[in-house]
């Protein structure tokens, strides 16, 4: 017995010194320690050695078995040290090696000012509201006052679809459709794209349009022009000047155009305003009665303002950009300056 154990601490001596992996080190521990070990034989046959030598016998081949675990332990250890260093070494990162440049894009130009004017309306109380672009020749004619075979039907070059349906040449449609569905008081805001057929420096087929109105009793020109006052310095800088100038449009009266004072030469005259100190910056009025009885509105009840403006052009005004067509040509040297 005593020689079996002498043999058994020598040749695992040997094994486990010239294991050469991972897993040959495993393989060993199973060899000797496992549940059909070599070890572990001799540790089972303790109980057919007579009971005097027994003691004496589990000591040795507890200190065997101690033995045997340590020179395993340390070689696993150097083991599994040397292959997470070869991973680690695999996987390094570089810090220095220079990145790849990713461009990021950002919002159109177009968006950015149609989501500045939308913040300023919100939160001046106007709420947000949408109408279809292809529109029936009712809302977008007919329920704003342009009768039949009117002369102010020839202002707008109208894309039709149909008899009685159009592509919407303006947002003031939106209006007639939140009135029917909706009672006063009413502070709206709807933007959208509107068609008109026409092409150039100043004019595209499709563009966008913001149409705003208030609805209530005791609502007067004043209104209109403390709000349209308070946008357009948020927009153009507070020492913008702001002019009212008599107008005509079917479904307001009275009517205005609203020019600001020139954001190029502040007033003194340049070629952008071609010397009048003014540029026309959106249509306005107090809302006609007839619109309020399409509606099914009581004009003798209550009354309202209305304004409508292009965003494109109000962008051109903010940013000096003299060509319409710049918005959508999508070339990079032009977006990017924005
Ligand atoms: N719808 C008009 C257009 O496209 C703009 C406009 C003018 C809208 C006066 C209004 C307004 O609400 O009161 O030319």
């Amino acid at each position: 017995m005593l020689n079996d154990i002498q043999s058994i601490k020598k040749l695992a001596g040997e094994e486990i010194e010239k294991a050469d992996s991972l897993k040959a080190i495993q393989d060993l521990k199973i060899k000797y320690l496992g549940k059909k070990g070599l070890l572990t034989a001799k540790i089972k046959s303790l109980g057919s050695i007579p009971q005097e030598d027994r003691r004496e016998y589990g000591r040795i081949l507890n200190e065997l078995k101690v033995y045997i675990e340590e020179l395993i332990g340390r070689q696993e250890r150097i083991f599994k040290t040397a292959e997470l260093n070869k991973t680690l070494q695999k996987q390094r990162i570089d810090v220095t090696v220079p990145g790849f440049y990713m461009p990021t894009g950002h919002l159109h130009p177009t968006t950015q000012v149609l989501d500045e004017i939308i913040n300023i309306f919100t939160s001046l109380g106007f709420n947000v509201e949408e109408g279809p672009e292809v529109e029936l020749d009712f809302y977008n004619f007919e329920a704003l006052n342009f009768p039949q075979d009117h002369p102010a039907r020839d202002m707008q070059d109208t894309f039709f679809i149909g008899d009685d349906v159009v592509l919407r040449t303006h947002t003031s449609p939106v209006q007639v459709r939140v009135m029917e569905k909706n009672t006063p008081p009413l502070r709206v805001i709807a933007p959208g794209k509107v068609y008109r057929c026409d092409a150039d420096v100043s004019h595209i087929p499709m563009f966008h349009q913001l149409e705003g109105f208030m609805v209530d009793k005791h609502i007067t020109m004043s209104d209109l022009k403390g709000v349209l006052e308070v946008f357009i310095q948020m927009v153009f800088g507070a020492e913008t000047k702001v002019r009212f100038r008599p107008s005509f449009f079917p479904f307001t009266e009275p009517s205005a155009e609203i020019d600001i004072s020139c954001v190029i030469c502040k007033g003194s005259g340049c070629n952008v305003c071609k010397n009048t100190g003014w540029l026309e910056i959106l249509g306005a009025g107090m809302i006609n009665p007839r619109v309020f009885e399409m509606a099914g509105y009581n004009p003798d009840e209550y009354t309202g303002f209305a304004f409508g403006m292009g965003i494109e052009r109000v962008a051109m005004l903010k940013y000096g950009i003299d060509d319409i067509r710049l918005f959508y040509e999508n070339d990079k040297r032009f977006l990017e300056q924005f």
